[in-house]
């Protein structure tokens, strides 16, 4: 008995790491979803602003301000901040980086911030945060433009 006490939990124990292991495949190629804690109305929500010159001009201050040390001028993720706090970044002129976002989900990031992506909070006005989904979004479209008039 005394003894059953004793190999039961080592036994527990030496499951764990298989059955962790045999999940991963999976979930590798479906990440879940980092954000799943943005609330269905946030995500839902639709962008007021639409893509304008001044809308670029808006955001680009703001983006040379707070973004550009970690996502880097283009969006490429390669800032000087990311590297010296060692972050993984992701790549926004890469078109598959944010398509499964809706603009509210990013402006929710951008106002709320995520692990380490500092929030916006009330730095920046309403409409500012939605300027810069759009000026987000534009890396990748235009990366596309640029590949398809090679
Ligand atoms: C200190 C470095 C840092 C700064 C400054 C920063 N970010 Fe981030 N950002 C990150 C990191 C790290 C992530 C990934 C967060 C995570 O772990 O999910 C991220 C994630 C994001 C995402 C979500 C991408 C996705 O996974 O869908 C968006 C959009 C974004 N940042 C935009 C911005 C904008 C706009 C600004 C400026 C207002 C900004 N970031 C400033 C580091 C930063």
């Amino acid at each position: 008995m005394y003894r059953l006490a004793l190999v039961l939990p080592a036994l527990f124990l030496l499951a764990i790491p298989v059955l962790t292991q045999q999940q991963s495949p999976g979930t590798a190629a479906q990440k879940p979803s980092p954000y799943a804690a943005i609330p269905v109305e946030a995500s839902k929500q639709q962008n007021p602003v639409k893509p304008s010159p001044e809308s670029t001009a808006r955001a680009k201050r703001w983006w040379s301000l707070d973004c550009e040390m970690c996502h880097g001028k283009n969006g490429d993720g390669k800032g000087e901040t990311a590297k010296e706090m060692k972050l993984t970044m992701m790549d926004f002129t890469n078109p598959d980086t944010l398509k499964d976002r809706t603009d509210g989900d990013v402006f929710y990031i951008i106002k709320n911030g995520h692990n380490d992506m500092p929030a916006e909070g009330p730095r920046v006005k309403t409409e500012e945060a939605w300027d810069l989904v759009n000026y987000v979004r534009a890396f990748a479209k235009k990366k596309d433009a640029d590949t398809k008039t090679q």
